[in-house]
């Protein structure tokens, strides 16, 4: 049972459950999460827990992967406010959250009104300048150096000098981000993981001038999250994409050279590998269009031969043939 930050979406019979535990196993239970981190008390349905330092959050682009990082702040007890190019933009990113809570309800995991006050959690932001009160930003906007710069040099004047900064940036390198501002100690990866609210993993990725602490309070932060924190070099791909996007690329060389059929390649990998979803499937799902651009940062950077991206995939992306976003990838979605 998730408790800690999470106890607002304890059931009367998990509550009645916590409270019939003996004190020393009901405070172990609820301080287990994040112990041995320094942080306050706050209190909340009559219990007293541990919450991280940082309270006050901010989300840039509610699209795929931002609306999702809002939803577990929010539902960690942050108060978010999350900011795209325009309202419209951001209230897509929360009807989608809307969406993602209505089935948790439907599912019996939460009460329609723990619901509300996730929702109240957060706040549609689209002017950038509301964010000079957070104590955290999580850039999430799209994945191009131009726009990524832009916001940086933005987020420097408008946030105080102590802020962190964080990007979720599956590729582009952190530590050019961070050159763009003035302390950049404070800036750092915090790489989530698509469907954020299901993905444990957080990849947290140390730029040159990231320092300790702020690597610290990104641990805590992701531990209040209930997600679990790995701390990587900033390095092309970091761990994740350089291991994934190239196994893809070479599922995407083998269909092409016809050594197996699309599914038979996923099967492989599936039942041989226990993968949860081949290679195929999760390139469609992951967007091709990104594993493509994912191949060519570590092409670029690494200059080996072994990050070549195929040319099938070149052409579907060309194609427009993007995987599930699109309707259409190596398989059909409708
Ligand atoms: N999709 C994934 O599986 C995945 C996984 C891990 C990391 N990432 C990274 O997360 C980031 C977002 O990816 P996504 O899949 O959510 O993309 P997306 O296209 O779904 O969403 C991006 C959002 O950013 C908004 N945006 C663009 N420019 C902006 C600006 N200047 N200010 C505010 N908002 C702006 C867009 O309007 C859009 O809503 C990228 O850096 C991507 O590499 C994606």
């Amino acid at each position: 049972m998730v408790i800690g930050i999470h106890l607002i979406y304890l059931d009367q019979v998990e509550i009645e459950l916590l409270r019939k535990c003996q004190p020393n196993l009901r405070l172990k239970a609820v301080f287990l999460p994040i112990q041995n981190q320094k942080s306050k008390i706050v209190s909340q349905n009559s219990f007293s827990f541990e919450m991280s330092r940082i309270a006050n959050v901010g989300v840039i682009g509610a699209g795929a992967m931002g609306h999702g990082i809002a939803q577990v702040f929010a539902q960690a007890g942050y108060d978010v406010k999350l900011n795209d190019v325009s309202l419209e933009f951001v209230d897509k990113g929360i009807t989608r959250i809307d969406g993602n809570l209505a089935r948790s309800v439907a599912k019996g995991r939460m009460t329609d009104i723990q619901k509300k006050q996730v929702l109240s959690k957060i706040s549609p932001t689209p002017d950038l300048s509301e964010f000079r009160d957070r104590e955290l930003v999580v850039e999430a906007a799209l994945e191009k150096i131009e726009v990524k710069s832009e916001l940086f040099r933005k987020l420097d004047k408008i946030c105080q000098k102590d802020s962190l900064l964080a990007s979720n940036t599956s590729s582009i390198p952190v530590t050019q981000l961070a050159g763009l501002v003035s302390n950049s100690s404070r800036v750092v990866g915090m790489h989530f993981f698509n469907p954020v609210p299901v993905m444990k993993l957080v990849e947290i990725v140390r730029a040159i001038q990231t320092s300790e602490d702020t690597v610290m309070k990104i641990q805590e932060v992701s531990s209040s999250l209930d997600k679990t924190a790995v701390v990587v070099k900033d390095s092309p791909g970091f761990v994740s994409n350089r291991i994934l996007c190239p196994m893809i690329n070479e599922a995407i060389f083998a269909l092409e050279e016809g050594v197996a059929k699309r599914e038979d390649i996923d099967t492989v990998m599936k039942l041989g590998m226990s993968h949860p979803m081949g290679p195929l499937e999760l390139a469609d799902f992951v967007g091709l269009d990104v594993v493509l651009d994912v191949l060519e940062v570590l092409y670029g950077e690494f200059q080996d031969p072994k990050y070549r991206a195929s040319p099938l995939l070149r052409q579907m992306v060309r194609a427009g043939y993007l995987g599930r976003k699109s309707g259409k990838g190596f398989y059909e979605y409708s």
